[in-house]
């Protein structure tokens, strides 16, 4: 099987380099998006620190729909231009949220968040799903991070997308 531990000593953009080059060995040949999808959630996991929720969101229509993730049970539906997940589906532009209490229309699916990145997957042109991370700790992303999973959802777009 597979060796997905993060090295402890790698800086912040290096780490991300990690991410994205075991997130496209795990994907490598596997065309279900679900199990795609689903693997990445649990890459991001191991390797983005003091997280509570990681996981994805699909465009469907005109709302986001809930994908794999790995946290607490989350609202299933989310209208576009909705909280901040509807927010950078509508917009096509990542969202960094340093407090999320200070984010008019941010939906509380677990109460510990404190701060927020979502970065749109885009495919064609078009926004076909968003990836959502949520921190307890507030300001807890950084432009590196928002970089780095700017990165990965490039990379994993052609897999995660039908
Ligand atoms: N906070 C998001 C909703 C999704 S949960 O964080 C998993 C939002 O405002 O869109």
């Amino acid at each position: 099987m597979f060796d997905f531990t993060p090295s402890t000593s790698a800086s912040t953009e290096d780490r991300y380099r990690e991410l994205c080059d075991a997130a496209a060995a795990l994907i490598a040949g596997e065309p279900d998006p679900i199990a795609n999808m689903a693997n990445c959630a649990a890459l991001i996991w191991a390797f983005v620190p003091d997280l509570n929720w990681a996981g994805f969101y699909r465009a469907m229509g005109d709302e986001l729909v809930l994908g794999p993730f790995i946290g607490r049970p989350a609202c299933i539906r989310i209208a576009m231009g909705s909280g901040v997940c509807g927010a950078a589906a509508q917009s096509g532009k990542i969202q960094r949220v340093d407090d999320v209490r200070a984010f008019a229309g941010h939906i509380a699916c677990d109460p510990a968040s404190r701060s927020e990145l979502v970065v749109p997957v885009i495919r064609n042109g078009t926004v076909g799903a968003v990836l959502d991370l949520d921190s307890p700790l507030p300001a807890r992303f950084t432009d590196a991070d928002a970089q780095g999973l700017a990165m990965l959802a490039e990379r994993i777009a052609p897999a995660i997308l039908a």
